[in-house]
């Protein structure tokens, strides 16, 4: 008789519903934001920065909680933050992006976010997410395992952040005001730095980060990117790496003697203390393949092992890192990335067939400039564009604007192919595509299954890039040189075990394909992580529309929404 199993499901049920309920954790974390000063590289500047630390504080918890963030701006410029990965489901509200979720905190003022956390699971960041602020103002944010729950693979002894950075010695905010003023690009960093110290090879005495470990204790390291414009190498003297998840979200887990990671992106790799006892060098390089100038210095760090005597095992032979135009390299790490159907991973929901694909051609550009700073310099200024629309940010933000119906914000006709077809990976030197301005999204039904193709076009300065997607992470299906053939490529597709991310790398020459559902109702922001080109227009914005049930709707505004001061 089978009876008696019916009556016990609906019970075990409402036991397991009940338990996550009461695991899931409410966490409130203050976030003073104010100018202090920092010394690198012989010179002393002040830059904003969250409860004076650089890096900022770390938010620290488990799988499904929910974290409210009461950030006081204590500095003397309007701000917003962005919880770099968090899909804040329903919740547009907290998401960040400046004029585009929400206006600037102004100075004198607070506003607490709620950060919704679902199915992530690892390693996030937050940051700023107006003008160049995150260039200081940035955090990790560590999701580890529900109460409940274990990790896919033996439980670390340990676990410790990486965080790699750019360092300038001038003002973020005056770097970017005078790039957009003179219409030229911001010049490369002056160093990096790893968890905010330069490390030995800038000669300015500048401290060096020291991971200690000990010998034959397994390491969870969390790596995130957080540098402007750089993608990197990274590689740690004589330890073999084992990548296990990115973008909070775990992967099959492969061994490599250095990752490859853009910004944006977060890696967890494991390293075993198992060499012999002393110090190794923690070595990051750019990856850069674009025709834009750059500083490609290696920085360092220590990776100690506890009560190791000598100096330094420093022979170079040891660090196996790429070189700075090693397109293989990163091409061969990033192809070994896959997704593992692990229990502990987010629900295996790739769409299988698409209601709609949007083409998105990514480029730089100069056009003509009018500012007399401009003029008088080279009468062009840089600019950036998907399907040759450089996105200009509005001054009240789109999420309001959508919400309260009221016109005149956006619009809602971003080409969803490029509005000429080129070869867009050929020799373009000449090639005029005449951009355009303005603030054009993408509106998509709630649940459609769409598919975005990336195509790198060779204008301007070429080269690759990674483009991040606010409220989504999303598999990445397909990736390929040359234009993009919409009968061939596709049958090429990974629709088995394609990672699941929320920033993906565009091969410079070639394209990338990416699926999801567009099942988060709300106004979420799209755009190229290196801050450069995000300043310069190569953004746009996917609005999902309200499905038909009422959990399905963008969930109603919190109280404090700061106002926008051209309302
Ligand atoms: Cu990490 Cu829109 O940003
Ligand atoms: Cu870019």
């Amino acid at each position: 008789m089978s009876f008696p199993k019916l009556g016990i499901f609906p019970w075990l049920l409402g036991i397991l519903c009940l338990c996550s309920l009461c695991m899931a954790d409410v966490h409130h974390y203050d976030f003073f934001v104010r100018e202090a000063n920092f010394t690198r590289l012989c010179n002393t500047k002040t830059m904003l920065v969250v409860n004076d630390s650089y890096p900022g504080p770390e938010i620290r918890v488990h799988r499904g909680d929910t974290v409210f963030v009461n950030v006081h701006n204590q500095g003397s410029y309007g701000f917003t933050i962005h919880w770099h990965g968090v899909k804040q489901p329903r919740n547009p509200w907290s998401d960040g992006p400046e004029y585009i979720t929400q206006c600037p905190i102004e100075p004198g003022t607070n506003f607490t976010y709620e950060v919704i956390l679902s199915d992530e699971i690892g390693t996030l960041w937050w940051h700023a997410h107006s003008d160049w602020t995150r260039g200081s103002v940035h955090g990790a944010f560590v999701i580890l395992p529900a109460e409940n729950e274990t990790y896919p693979f033996r439980t670390p002894d340990a676990d410790q952040t990486i965080i790699l950075q750019s360092w300038y010695n001038e003002d973020f905010l005056q770097l970017i005001r005078n790039s957009l003023l003179t219409g030229q690009a911001v010049g490369p960093p002056n160093a990096y730095a790893i968890n905010g110290h330069l490390g030995d090879t800038y000669g300015c005495n500048d401290t060096i980060f020291r991971m200690e470990v000990d010998y034959q204790e397994t390491y969870l390291l969390r790596i995130i990117n957080a540098a402007m414009n750089e993608e990197k190498f990274f590689s740690i003297a004589n330890h073999t790496l084992t990548v296990v998840a990115q973008d909070a979200s775990y992967v099959q887990r492969f061994a490599t003697d250095y990752i490859m990671i853009s910004p944006g992106q977060t890696m967890d790799v494991l390293v075993q203390a198992n060499q012999n006892i002393g110090q190794y060098y923690m070595v990051m390089r750019n990856f850069h393949d674009s025709a834009a100038p750059s500083n490609n210095s290696i920085t360092t760090g220590i990776f100690q092992y506890r009560n190791s005597v000598g100096g330094l095992i420093s022979n170079a032979s040891l660090v196996k890192l790429p070189q700075p135009d090693d397109t293989n390299a990163t091409n061969t790490f990033l192809a070994r990335i896959r997704n593992t159907r692990v229990r502990q991973n987010p629900r295996f929901n790739v769409p299988r067939r698409i209601n709609r694909r949007v083409y998105i051609a990514i480029s730089t550009n100069s056009i003509p400039c009018t500012n007399p700073e401009c003029v008088t310099l080279t009468r062009t200024r840089f600019v950036a564009a998907l399907n040759n629309v450089s996105f200009e940010f509005p001054t009240l933000d789109i999420l309001q604007a959508y919400y309260n119906r009221s016109n005149g914000v956006f619009t809602t006709d971003f080409p969803q192919e490029p509005p000429e077809f080129y070869n867009f990976t050929g020799d373009l030197s000449g090639l005029n595509t005449n951009v355009t301005m303005g603030t054009r999204a993408v509106t998509l039904n709630y649940n459609e299954a769409v598919e975005i193709v990336f195509q790198a076009t060779q204008l301007g300065a070429g080269g690759s890039h990674p483009l991040h997607l606010h409220g989504f992470s999303f598999y990445k299906v397909g990736t390929g040189s040359g234009n993009f053939n919409n009968v061939t490529d596709p049958r090429s597709y990974n629709l088995v075990n394609p990672p699941l991310i929320n920033t993906v790398h565009v091969p410079a020459r070639g394209w990338v394909a990416l699926r999801f559902f567009a099942n988060n109702p709300g106004v979420w922001f799209m755009h190229c992580h290196f801050e450069r080109h995000s300043s310069w227009g190569m953004d746009t914005v996917f609005i999902v529309r309200n499905g038909a049930a009422a959990n399905e709707s963008i969930l109603p505004p919190p109280p404090g929404m700061p106002v926008c001061s051209a309302a």
